[in-house]
């Protein structure tokens, strides 16, 4: 992972977040939300009570009071019980992307569970612990599985393994394609696509996405785009880098275009996978230039019409 910005030292943001539990000790339901209109992770199922730790505030008084605010039911902060610390990361250098999250958990409280921030929650459904809907929020589910599991409290780390990977196909020119195709047609560099990127996350600009039109098959797909309308089939959406690498989870990912999104995301990449292609195409997109002070070539490995370079950053 690329070291924060600042030189090593973060701004720690500390959450609460409260799973309200009913049912049976060993089979027990857990109550979620469903974002809708934050601006982030919209869609995805959540905790029913979540929010920032305020000045001056301890986390259980934080969990109890994101209870009322946003489930509209009263909670005694002694009766919470600790599940587990997270400390959380995402492959971006911006110092607010280092969090702390609390989870504490409750069988009690007073008040009927409902919406209270419908421009915040769309739902409130009760989900079996040990079965949790598809998009759940990746770290929250491994918070939530821990307490399935019935293990103490804990702390666990998230994020720090994340890396990412530009893979391009680059003409001598710099040229990457011309606004919706690519500017040639070389099989074996699409075969070495495919290795390279195989079983991985693929996040990509909404445009590169028109131009491909579908899933690739045995990769996820996250597109990116500003569009909150967007939707295409086999392809999650993303509306921002850091809700993309959350989404993305703790794993290598793979950022395969085009201009506008490898532009942004050369600044925190860790390795480069160029495919240098022997043409110089006509075309408006280009990569991004590859400055020699922060990059290191590490290999290189020539094929027919194009050679695989990696690069390492410094
Ligand atoms: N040679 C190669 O290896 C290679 C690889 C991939 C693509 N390409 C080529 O590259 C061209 C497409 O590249 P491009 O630069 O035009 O577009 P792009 O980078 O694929 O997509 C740009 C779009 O991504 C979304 N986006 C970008 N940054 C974002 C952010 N920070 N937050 C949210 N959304 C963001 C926006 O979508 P909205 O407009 O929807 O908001 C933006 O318009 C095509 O010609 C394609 O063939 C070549």
């Amino acid at each position: 992972m690329t070291p924060p910005a600042t030189g090593g030292r973060f701004q720690v943001v500390p959450a609460a977040y409260l799973a309200l539990l009913r049912g049976p000790a060993d089979d027990p339901e857990v109550l979620l939300q469903l974002r809708s209109g934050t601006g982030f992770m919209d869609g995805w199922w959540a905790c029913a009570a979540a929010g920032h730790v305020e000045a001056g505030e301890t986390a259980y008084r934080a969990a109890a009071r994101e209870a009322l605010e946003e489930v509209g039911v009263q909670v005694d902060p002694s009766d919470l019980a600790p599940v587990a610390v997270i400390q959380r990361t995402c492959a971006l250098p911006d110092p607010l992307e280092q969090r702390v999250d609390l989870f504490f958990a409750t069988r009690s409280w007073t008040g009927e569970p409902s919406v209270q921030e419908p421009d915040k929650a769309q739902e409130l459904r009760w989900w079996p612990l040990a079965q949790l809907p598809p998009r759940t929020v990746p770290h929250e589910r491994r918070a939530l599985e821990h307490l399935a599991a019935g293990a103490p409290p804990t702390v666990l780390v998230h994020g720090f393994d994340q890396t990412l990977t530009l893979v391009a196909a680059v003409g001598r020119n710099g040229v990457i394609g011309d606004g919706s195709t690519m500017p040639w047609h070389l099989p074996e560099d699409l075969r070495h696509f495919k290795e390279t990127t195989a079983g991985g996350v693929l996040l990509m600009g909404r445009a590169t996405w028109d131009s491909i039109g579908r899933p690739l098959p045995g990769r996820r797909t996250i597109v990116l785009t500003r569009d909150r309308a967007w939707t295409a089939s086999g392809a999650e959406v993303a509306h921002s880098w850091p809700e993309a690498l959350l989404a993305a989870g703790d794993r290598e990912v793979f950022v395969v275009g085009g201009g506008q999104v490898y532009a942004e995301a050369i600044a925190w990449a860790d390795r480069l996978v160029v495919s240098e292609v022997d043409d110089e195409p006509a075309g408006s997109t280009v990569f991004p230039t590859i400055d020699p002070a922060r990059w290191q070539e590490v290999s290189r490995d020539p094929r027919t019409g194009f050679a695989v370079v990696t690069w390492r950053r410094r």
